[in-house]
């Protein structure tokens, strides 16, 4: 898939994303024919260990974005660009190239930033918008354009980002009825995340759908599995298996 099929999918089918951020799982993610792989800041916290995206850098989603793409053969992988790769539009667009030599087919900004992404899509480099929710500046992590003047910025927003050209567009954190309205009056695919069933496409953080939090998770989350209780007790076992000299057997030994 690539950006211009993913924006001809909008009112024909669901397009669906998952966050990625290394190679063994971005080569099951292309297995289950996702339509993109977002390489997701978010790696700042459930890789990284840190409470939010800010400190994310730049070579952080360049490492990600590599391993990545050295899974994939078919599925659009998408870079998002971590806080202050893009303050300025030629400091965006020198950072898009280097996302895009390590793989990446597009990039992904935060925010309505007309004059970084204009620059880049000058440039023939594809841009996801993303609005609503901002973690890389977001104060507080909570439900956007609940008053009429937010929600009326963010359709602005929306419609700004749209006319320029973005392929596609997350929505984070919105009501249902406000990505719904949004989503009739743009042409690129919107993607949500919280933003209720009326987008056109859906993304979670994989490691959240996939259970590996020891935490609450959003609303939003649904996890399709409890990996973490996989793995604790796949690790549990191994140690009671050294300690009782169950392992390693004859069958996992040189002779
Ligand atoms: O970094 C990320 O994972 C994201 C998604 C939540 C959209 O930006």
């Amino acid at each position: 898939m690539n950006t211009t099929e993913i924006t001809a999918l909008k009112g024909k089918r669901k397009i669906v994303v998952l966050t990625g951020y290394d190679y063994q799982m971005a080569r099951i993610l292309e297995e289950a024919q996702l339509d993109m792989i977002l390489v997701g800041d978010s790696s700042g916290m459930v890789v990284q260990g840190y409470p939010d995206t800010k400190n994310v850098t730049l070579e952080d989603m360049l490492f990600h974005t590599r391993a990545v793409a050295r899974g994939v053969r078919k599925t659009l992988v998408v870079a998002d660009m971590p806080i202050h790769t893009y303050d300025t539009a030629p400091q965006g667009l020198a950072n898009a190239k280097r996302f895009l030599e390590a793989g990446a087919k597009a990039v992904k900004i935060e925010g309505n930033r007309p004059e970084v992404i204009a620059a880049l899509l000058k440039q023939n480099i594809p841009v996801m918008g993303h609005i609503g929710l901002l973690p890389q500046t977001a104060v507080k992590s909570e439900v956007q354009g609940k008053t009429p003047e937010q929600a009326d910025r963010l359709w602005r927003d929306a419609l700004e980002l749209d006319k320029l050209g973005v392929f596609s567009l997350v929505l984070e954190c919105v009501p249902e009825w406000l990505a719904r309205k949004i989503s009739n009056d743009v042409k690129a695919p919107t993607i949500g995340i919280g933003a209720g069933k009326f987008c056109d496409g859906q993304v979670l953080v994989i490691n959240d759908m996939l259970g590996f939090s020891d935490g609450p998770t959003p609303k939003f989350v649904k996890t399709y599995a409890n990996l973490r209780s996989v793995i604790l007790e796949a690790v549990q076992r191994f140690a009671e298996e050294i300690k009782t000299q169950t392992f390693p057997d004859k069958s996992h030994t040189y002779h």
